[in-house]
């Protein structure tokens, strides 16, 4: 067994952010995650990082602008922690060496971003989460921090008192992808969940194939809730044959979307009157769909983003990967031709429930970056939020999980019992199938064995989490016939794809939860088909599978269940926001082997104002 006082979950930006700063408040640290870091999707971030960091902007302004892209429906403390910590972050990731590009002046350049009323994005051409990446990562090698890279963490060794809020979190067990062993880690203070988004769910996504949402899978079954599931961004321009991200960027430096009859549709046909290209990702998307729809898309299926007009010396100074992508995944020279566009998944505004430190109700386990959800962008979240996101909060989930004083948090987290409960009327049963009459603990994936009602030591926890690991890999890895993983991703994201995406409907989110019940049982029958121990991807992706079920029904039963539309989440049923019934989050906790459904209401005072929900245009 491994024991540090800190266990990092994941090596993105969130993750090494939160090593540095344990790390700095004197924890001995380390990483586990399942790529080496380097190789973590943050480096696929690319528009840039927002912060208010000239004269004219402001932390307020900043903060007015992210909770009105959130609808109303970001926590103010969160969302003013957010707007006040960044600009120290991009300040600080300038000292450790990122090379932001540069105005003629010398200063960090920053551009116009979608839902801004300021050019606050700092950027480095359009490669910033890759610069920012290698950037803390040589933080990491400088200080000699541990990372166990190519171990994959799939269990929580969590107490198991009834009470979720009880609960405390003792460490972690991971798998050797090298070796295929598996080993425990004991985190003496705290383990930091940053194990990045659910793209897999869906299958149109610029998300990596490892974006399975295995943090948000492992601490929904703890008993951590996971909070306002059902809002997914889709981003406006992907690549259509790969789902590749084309970065904002191209449209905060001029660019410009044409339908097939060549109209600047923003304008043309009204959708952002004020903003056009750069509107709010969710409004755009929306648009392009309602080009498509109305059979203005092109080939019935995208619409064209243009840069040519920007003339090549800008583009290659400030978007060159923009033109390699564009060549090597859609065969189109932007600087000769327009390039097909369509909405891609991209982002999950929803995840692991956490306060402002980067709590979770479980003592001992926190979560930061994109797996969390300390509400910061509600139901839609403004290009350019991410990146500061995971720096201002990986940071301190790692100094507050090293023991750091962050003064109280705000937000409260955990079901208490004056929250409000909610009921959505299903088409199947939702949950696990294999849990009816099994004794569930809260060991990170329900597992069989007994409840010790909280008695047991840390120890004993992260070894019974071990046990009950091993146990679930031999039984996936003795049979030698049934289904195999990729068949019942694959129904699933094709169902998520078709059924929650940009316009939903009741009837189609219905049809998901049966297709997603279908997977469920199907995946009774699972089977790894190779069997041996080194980079054994087959079992890899088989345990990942299981994680991409648990969130693809959480996302549909929230979409279900909030029938109003409100930022990336519209409803046929209901085409206009319910402020008198809908200022709430959505809350789903796992309770033996079942969804729960709560809410719990939107914190809308801030630090000097109350936001006042109004409506957003663009
Ligand atoms: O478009 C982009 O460059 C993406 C940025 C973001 O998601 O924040």
């Amino acid at each position: 067994m491994h024991e540090h006082d800190v266990i990092v979950v994941g090596a993105g930006g969130a993750g090494l952010r939160a090593a540095i700063a344990a790390q700095e408040e004197g924890a001995d640290v380390a990483i586990v995650s399942k790529l080496h870091p380097v190789r973590s999707h943050t480096g696929a971030a690319e528009g840039g990082i927002n912060a208010a960091l000239r004269e004219g902007d402001s932390w307020e302004k900043h903060a007015y602008d992210t909770m009105k892209g959130s609808d109303y429906l970001g926590d103010a403390p969160a969302i003013e922690t957010l707007c006040k910590d960044s600009p120290e972050e991009v300040i600080q990731l300038e000292h450790w060496g990122l090379a932001f590009s540069r105005d003629e002046d010398g200063r960090m350049s920053q551009r116009p971003f979608g839902g801004m009323s300021f050019p606050r994005t700092t950027y480095a051409g359009a490669e910033t989460g890759h610069q920012l990446l290698h950037t803390m990562y040589e933080q990491l090698v400088k200080r000699g921090i541990q990372v166990y890279d190519e171990w994959y963490v799939t269990r929580l060794a969590v107490s198991d008192e009834e009470d979720p809020t009880d609960r405390e979190c003792h460490g972690v067990v991971a798998y050797d992808i090298k070796s295929g062993g598996l080993d425990a880690f004991r985190a003496r203070d705290g383990v930091i969940l940053a194990t990045g988004g659910p793209g897999q769910v869906f299958d149109h996504t610029t998300n990596a194939v490892a974006n399975t949402g295995d943090g948000p899978a492992m601490a929904y079954r703890a008993g951590v809730p996971l909070e306002d599931m059902e809002f997914i961004q889709f981003h406006p321009t992907t690549l259509p044959s790969t789902g590749v991200l084309i970065t904002e960027g191209v449209r905060g430096e001029g660019g410009i979307l044409y339908n097939e009859n060549g109209e600047r549709f923003m304008f043309e046909y009204g959708y952002a009157n004020n903003d056009g290209e750069l509107a709010s990702r969710d409004v755009v998307s929306r648009a392009e769909l309602t080009e498509v729809n109305a059979g203005r898309g092109i080939e019935d299926e995208y619409v064209h983003l243009d840069m040519r007009h920007l003339g090549e010396e800008r583009i290659i100074d400030r978007l060159e990967n923009i033109v390699h992508l564009a060549e090597d995944f859609e065969g189109v020279d932007p600087l000769e031709q327009p390039m097909p566009v369509k909405p891609g998944q991209h982002y999950a505004m929803g995840g692991i429930e956490t306060d402002e430190n980067g709590e979770t109700c479980i003592s001992g386990l926190y979560a930061a970056g994109e797996c969390a959800c300390a509400s910061v962008h509600g139901s839609n979240r403004l290009g350019g939020n991410a990146l500061p996101e995971l720096t201002v909060f990986g940071k301190r989930a790692g100094q507050h999980a090293a023991g750091g004083d962050l003064g109280t948090a705000k937000i409260e987290t955990g079901k208490r019992g004056d929250w409000e409960t909610g009921e959505v009327d299903t088409p199947v049963e939702p949950g696990d199938v294999s849990a009816p009459g099994e004794d569930v603990v809260a060991d990170g994936s329900g597992g069989t064995t007994t409840s010790s009602g909280g008695s047991l030591s840390p120890e004993k926890y992260v070894q019974r989490a071990l046990d009950t690991e091993r146990e679930r890999v031999e039984s996936l890895l003795e049979k030698d016939e049934g289904r195999q993983h990729a068949e019942i991703r694959a129904d699933v994201q094709k169902s998520m794809t078709r059924n929650v995406n940009v316009f939903r409907e009741e009837a189609g989110l219905k049809q998901a939860l049966r297709d997603i019940r279908d997977a469920r049982e199907k995946y009774q029958d699972v089977y790894v088909a190779d069997k041996s121990s080194t980079f054994n991807t087959d079992l890899i992706q088989t345990i990942e599978t299981r994680n991409v079920l648990d969130l693809a029904e959480a996302i549909t039963l929230g979409a279900l269940a909030r029938d109003e539309f409100r930022g990336a989440h519209w409803r046929k049923e209901n085409q206009e926001r319910r402020d008198e019934v809908w200022l709430k989050h959505t809350m789903l906790s796992w309770e033996d082997g079942r969804p729960d459904l709560w809410y719990r209401p939107v914190v809308l005072e801030g630090e000097n104002k109350t936001y006042e929900p109004k409506v957003r245009s663009y």
